[in-house]
């Protein structure tokens, strides 16, 4: 008999690996607290834009016209301990308001609602993001004869339903005497990527939970070691962009996660960063993290410096200045707008009395529930008409295949900054545009 998947919590991360556990040939139940989210994924619509879910939701949801039926959502607990031979709990874990550590609340609730449903026999999966510890201290709150797994999660927003399908690695924790069957079981689940090739690494709880926070640090370094690379490139008149093309030519530092700009944000690596250095101070090594403080510091550094470039590009005031900011998502490919630099540079202008006008793909609409005050235009072109100064903050490739002469056209001042270095400056330039890179020289 096929194993049997719920799924606990259906943002981003659980309905995704909802939907990849359908795709891979499971029954998947997905359990939501919020009776309209299930209502929307029940109906084969998705809740925020990820390229390809939607598809993939039509192709299993129960009651779609030629679906294979195999994934239904229910805000029941009594059907999914019923249902379920493994449990995905994939809530959030948000960073407390006022504190650098991480709400637990979610995932407490869920095992909470977990342990008095779960069968026995039954194994229990961690996905979320927790601080190291927490699967130790969730294990002892489940019912004897209920097993305990982490499994932390890698996948990225835009790229989540490839890396779910595909992960690059899948890392498990199991403990105790459960340890062996656990394993077995997660390798039932994983027989698909696993057998495609994808690593399948066991350890134990803490070294699991700490795979999730250490890979995001690493990567959250990485993008503000050449941030900061971008600050002296600024102050010495190099090119950030050539010496991250040369230095990525060494396969030990590799090319990927270099592009300097306004930097990281999202809800996972600034968020991940906090949580882990609290966690670090809890357990008395906070001196271990400390440098994590200073990755924040440079990352929050970038956005002050993108104000800083727009105020010089419009004469020093904001005052009765025109700003076109093209991008809100914190990264293109998603209508995320957490902890996003495009729409934190576009909205510290605002506070300085410029005339910001945001234009992005898919993000307006989450903006304007967190910046309502910003003015917001239907495209790109409108965004720019009348334009004092344009700030490039998101890099969807939409941007990327704007015509700058277009543009020019329509622009009070032909004057644009790329604040993710992702911008053909030499086409900007020959359609009569100043164009400006950050942790660039001039030309
Ligand atoms: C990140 C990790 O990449 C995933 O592996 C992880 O699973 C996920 O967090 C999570 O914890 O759930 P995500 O937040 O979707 O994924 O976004 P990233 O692709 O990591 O980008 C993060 C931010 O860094 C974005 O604002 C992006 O614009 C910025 N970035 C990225 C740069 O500024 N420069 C770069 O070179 C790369």
């Amino acid at each position: 008999m096929a194993l049997k998947i719920t799924v606990i919590g259906t943002g981003y991360l659980g309905a995704t690996h909802a939907a990849a556990m359908a795709e891979m040939g499971f029954e998947v139940l997905g359990l939501d607290v919020v009776p309209e989210k299930v209502e929307l994924l029940a109906s084969g619509r998705v809740p925020m834009y990820e390229p390809g879910l939607e598809e993939l939701l039509a192709k299993h949801v129960a009651g779609l016209e030629g679906s294979t039926g195999r994934l239904r959502f229910t805000t029941s607990w009594e059907e999914v301990g019923a249902f379920g031979d493994v449990h995905f709990v994939c809530v959030n874990t948000p960073q407390k308001h006022g504190e650098y550590g991480c709400d637990m609340s979610y995932v407490d609730a869920a095992f909470a609602s977990l342990a008095a449903v779960a069968r026995e026999g039954s194994l229990v999966v961690g996905k979320s993001t927790v601080p190291v510890g927490s699967a130790e201290r969730l294990a002892a709150t489940l019912p004897a004869g209920v097993d305990l797994a982490w499994n932390p999660e890698f996948l990225r927003e835009g790229f989540a339903v490839q890396d779910t399908l595909h992960p690059d690695r899948i890392v498990v924790g199991v403990s105790g005497d459960g340890a062996g069957r656990a394993e077995k079981l997660l390798r039932e689940v994983y027989a698909v990527p696993v057998g495609e090739g994808s690593p399948f690494v066991v350890g134990d709880f803490p070294t699991a939970e700490l795979v999730k926070t250490a890979a995001n640090s690493f990567l959250a370094t990485k993008i503000s070691f050449i941030n900061a690379m971008a600050e002296i490139c600024e102050a010495a008149g190099g090119d950030v962009v050539k010496l991250a093309e040369a230095i990525g030519h060494d396969e030990r530092i590799g090319n990927k996660f270099l592009r300097a700009g306004v930097g990281f944000g999202g809800g996972c690596l600034p968020k991940d960063i906090r949580a882990f250095m609290a966690r670090a101070g809890e357990l008395g090594v906070d001196q271990a993290l400390t440098f994590l403080r200073e990755i924040d510091s440079i990352n929050m550094r970038r956005r002050g410096q993108m104000v800083e470039m727009a105020r010089e590009a419009v004469g020093g005031s904001f005052l009765g200045r025109r700003v076109a900011v093209l991008g809100a998502a914190f990264k293109p490919d998603s209508d995320d707008v957490r902890d996003s630099p495009a729409l934190n540079v576009a909205g510290q202008i605002h506070l300085q009395g410029g005339q910001v006008t945001v234009y992005d793909p898919k993000g307006m609409d989450n903006a304007r529930k967190v910046f309502p005050t910003l003015a917001y235009a239907d495209s790109a072109l409108e965004a720019v008409r009348g334009a004092d100064v344009v700030l490039h903050l998101t890099e969807w490739r939409e941007f990327r295949e704007l015509d700058p002469a277009e543009l020019a056209a329509v622009a009070s001042s032909p004057v644009v900054l790329d604040g993710r270095n992702a911008l053909d400056g030499e086409r900007w330039r020959a359609a009569g545009w100043t164009y400006r890179a950050m942790g660039r020289p001039r030309a």
